[in-house]
């Protein structure tokens, strides 16, 4: 026997009383662990006057103002300034009111569309009429959707005498604005977008 078992031997006392006292350490270095864990839960679901503490800062606190916030900056307060009275953003003139309103100049829905119906303009209003429109007037345009089988809202044929005559202007005005009990698709379809699909349901009508 070496000196260091001797120690060793001195130490534990025996092989099992040296096993148990691992295991106490083991709980003991368990115990710490639990108590750590349930520290670092603080902070969350609890109510405290006090800022939480912030150990890992991530991107949590940035050098800059809120929309909507009051700023020192400006001589009105506002963080969100106005744009400069008579001026216009690049791109927001918005003059075509046939583009942008489906109106002629007198302000009368037009008749067909501004832009012309090419293979490109078909493949992108079907695309779009697949993923806005088909849901609730279905691919076929008969108006059998989702909302009509499962809710019983009864949703517009496309293929109605009433939507066939119609000028290409006012479903412009319905994508835009909504109509009834459908919302408007202004904000996920841009312009274009909108006319494409009108060519698509002119095919799609013209299909039947
Ligand atoms: C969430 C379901 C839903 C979606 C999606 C939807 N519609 Fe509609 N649509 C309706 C309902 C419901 C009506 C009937 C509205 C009413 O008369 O109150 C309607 C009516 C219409 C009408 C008839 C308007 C009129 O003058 O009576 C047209 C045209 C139309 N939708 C086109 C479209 C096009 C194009 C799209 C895709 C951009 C679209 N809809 C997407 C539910 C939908």
């Amino acid at each position: 026997m070496d000196r260091s078992t001797k120690l060793n031997r001195k130490k534990w006392d025996s092989p099992v009383s040296a096993r148990s006292s691992l295991r106490l350490g083991q709980s003991r270095f368990l115990l710490c662990l639990l108590v750590l864990c349930l520290a670092a839960g603080c902070g969350r679901g609890m109510t405290s006057k006090q800022p939480p503490i912030h150990i890992f800062l991530d991107m949590d606190l940035q050098p800059k103002y809120n929309a909507q916030s009051s700023n020192q900056f400006f001589y009105n307060r506002m963080t969100m300034q106005l744009p400069v009275p008579g001026t216009v953003a690049l791109g927001e003139l918005r003059e075509d009111t046939a583009l942008y309103q489906g109106k002629d100049a007198a302000g009368e829905y037009l008749a067909t569309s501004p832009l012309e119906a090419t293979d490109m303009l078909l493949a992108r209003g079907a695309g779009r009429y697949g993923i806005y429109c088909a849901p609730c007037h279905r691919a076929s345009g008969d108006g059998q959707g989702i909302l009509y089988t499962r809710g019983g809202v009864p949703t517009t044929s496309l293929h109605e005498e009433r939507i066939l005559t119609m000028p290409d202007g006012e479903l412009f005005g319905v994508i835009t604005n909504g109509l009834g009990l459908m919302s408007s698709y202004a904000y996920p379809l841009s312009v274009e977008d909108r006319w494409a699909i009108i060519a698509y349901v002119r095919q799609l009508q013209e299909g039947q």
